[in-house]
C-alpha cells in the first residue's frame, strides 16, 4: 500500500494553495495597517513551556501534546499554540527593553494530538496576535476591532462575538468556592471530565459541551458574579470602547476558554454552518503568563484564529478569493535549434520580472498550445526554425485570438510594454 498522509493532517496542494496566499496576504496586510509587527518562533518548544504556560490542567497539556524525547534526552513539544511561544520569545529577546507595547502576530502550524474531524486538525494553522505591555482596557478592544474589521475585509457573515471576563487570581479564588460550594451536592452526577476539573479547576466546567453538565450548572455562579472592582471596571472599560467601535458583541458568563492563562477579558468568534468545530477565533488576556514562565511581570493579550475553519466559512459562504495572478508567457518552441533559443528567451524574460514558462516534455506545437491554455497565458511565443532564421517570433495573444510577427530582439519590449510589468 502506498504511504499516506498522518491522521489528521492535510497536504494543501495547487488549486488550494492560492485561497491560502489570499488569506495570508490579507493577514500582513491587516497586521501592517494595526501596526503589528510579524514573529516567527521555532515550531517546537521545552514541554515545560507548554505546562507552565498552557497549564496543566488543560485538556491541551493532559490530552494532546506531541511530546517526545530529542537525541539529547531532552523533553520536547511541537508547539500546540503560539502565546506561550511568543512570551517566551519576549523574554528570552528582552523585548521588554523596547517601546511598549509590543504588537506582534504569526501565522503558522499548531500541532494537537485531538481526534480528527471535520474541522479539527492535528495540524492546524492559526493566524494570531499578541500585545505585551499594555494593560489599558483600550487594547483589548482594539484587538477585537481588528478580528471584526478582518473578518469584514474577506468577506464573512453572520459570525458572533462573544466576551466574557474570567476575573483575576483574586476574584476567581472567591468564584471557585462558591462555584464547588453550589457543585458538590452535584458533583457525582458531572461527566468524568467535570469530575476531574471540580477539584482542579471548577471553572471549566461552566464550559462543557455535555448536556447533562450544562444542565447541571445552569443556574452555577459565573465569574462575572464574583469580579473584583478592577476587574469590573476593566470589563466595563472594554465593552465602551467595543460599543464606539460599534462592535456587535454578546457577553457569554460561561465562556471561560479552555487555557489557563486567561484573566479579565476573555472572548471567542464562532461561525454557522461549518458544523460542532465552530470557533473560528478565540483569546483574551494573560496578565500574569509572562512572569509565569519567568519573565518580569507584563500585561498581555492576544488571540488566534484557525485558518482552516476560516476557509470552510469562506467556501460555505461563497465568498470570492480570487488572487491577482499574473499570467504567464508560454513560450512554444519547435525544433531543437527553436528550443534552444526559446530556453535563452526565457531566462530573458524572467530577469525581466515576467512569469514565464516553457513545455518541458517536447510535444508538438498543438501539445503546446493546449499546455498555455492551461496555464492560462495571455501570451505564447511561437518559434521554429523558419522564424528563427529571420529572427522573428510569431506571439500569439490568446484572449484576443490575434497573433502577430514580432523581430527577436524586440519581444521583450514589445512584451513589457503590453503586460503591466516594469523593468
Ligand atoms: P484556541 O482557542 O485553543 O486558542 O485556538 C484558537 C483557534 O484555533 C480556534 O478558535 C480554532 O479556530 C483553531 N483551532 C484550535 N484547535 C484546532 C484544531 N485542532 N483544528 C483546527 N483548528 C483549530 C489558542 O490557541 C490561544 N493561543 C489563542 C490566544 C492567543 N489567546 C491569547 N492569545
Amino acid at each position: 500500500m502506498s504511504i499516506q498522509r498522518p491522521k489528521g493532517t492535510q497536504d494543501i496542494i495547487p488549486g488550494t494553495i492560492e485561497k491560502w496566499q489570499f488569506l495570508e496576504e490579507q493577514i500582513r496586510k491587516i497586521c501592517s495597517e494595526y501596526g503589528y509587527k510579524e514573529i516567527r518562533t521555532p515550531v517546537f518548544e521545552a514541554t515545560e513551556l507548554f505546562q507552565r504556560g498552557v497549564g496543566e490542567t488543560t485538556d491541551i497539556v493532559n490530552k494532546e501534546m506531541y511530546t517526545f524525547m530529542d537525541k539529547g534526552q531532552r523533553s520536547i513539544t511541537l508547539r500546540p499554540e503560539g502565546t506561550a511561544s511568543v512570551c517566551r520569545a519576549y523574554t528570552e529577546n528582552k523585548l521588554y527593553a523596547l517601546q511598549q507595547p509590543v504588537k506582534m502576530y504569526y501565522l503558522g502550524p499548531m500541532f494537537r494530538y485531538e481526534k480528527s474531524q471535520a474541522g479539527r486538525f492535528r495540524q492546524f494553522h492559526q493566524f494570531g496576535a499578541e500585545v505585551l505591555g499594555g494593560e489599558d482596557p483600550l487594547v483589548d478592544a482594539e484587538i477585537i476591532c481588528l478580528i471584526w474589521d478582518f473578518f469584514g475585509r474577506i468577506g464573512l457573515k453572520g459570525l458572533v462575538v462573544e466576551i466574557n471576563s474570567v476575573g483575576c487570581p483574586t476574584c476567581r479564588a472567591e468564584h471557585r468556592i462558591r462555584l464547588q460550594e453550589f457543585l458538590q451536592e452535584r458533583k457525582d452526577d458531572l461527566c468524568p471530565d467535570c469530575q476531574n476539573r471540580f477539584t482542579k479547576n471548577p471553572m471549566r466546567i461552566l464550559d462543557c459541551k455535555n448536556s447533562s453538565c450544562q444542565k447541571l450548572t445552569e443556574n452555577a455562579p459565573t465569574t462575572l458574579d464574583t469580579l473584583c472592582v478592577d476587574c469590573a471596571e476593566h470589563f466595563a472599560k472594554t465593552q465602551e470602547y467595543l460599543n464606539i467601535a460599534g462592535i456587535a458583541y454578546r457577553i457569554n458568563p460561561r465562556m471561560v476558554r479552555g487555557l489557563d492563562y486567561y484573566q479579565k477579558t476573555a472572548f471567542e468568534v464562532t461561525a454557522e454552518g461549518i458544523g460542532a468545530q465552530n470557533a473560528i477565533c478565540g483569546g483574551g488576556r494573560y496578565d500574569g503568563l509572562v512572569q509565569e514562565i519567568g519573565g518580569p511581570a507584563t500585561p498581555g493579550i492576544g488571540f488566534a484564529m484557525g485558518l482552516e475553519r476560516i476557509l470552510s466559512v469562506m467556501e460555505k459562504q461563497s465568498v470570492e478569493m480570487l488572487p491577482e495572478v499574473e499570467a504567464p508567457v508560454v513560450i512554444a518552441a519547435l525544433g531543437e535549434a527553436a528550443r534552444q533559443e526559446g530556453f535563452r528567451l526565457l531566462g530573458d524574460l524572467r530577469q525581466a520580472g515576467m512569469p514565464a514558462v516553457m513545455d518541458l516534455l517536447g510535444k508538438g506545437l498543438k501539445g503546446q498550445l493546449k499546455y498555455a491554455d492551461r496555464e492560462q497565458a495571455r501570451y505564447v511565443l511561437i518559434l521554429g526554425d523558419d522564424e528563427l532564421a529571420r529572427k522573428m517570433v510569431i506571439v500569439r495573444d490568446m484572449r484576443l485570438g490575434e497573433q502577430q510577427e514580432i523581430p527577436l530582439d524586440q519581444i521583450k519590449a514589445f512584451l513589457l510594454n503590453h503586460t503591466k510589468c516594469e523593468m
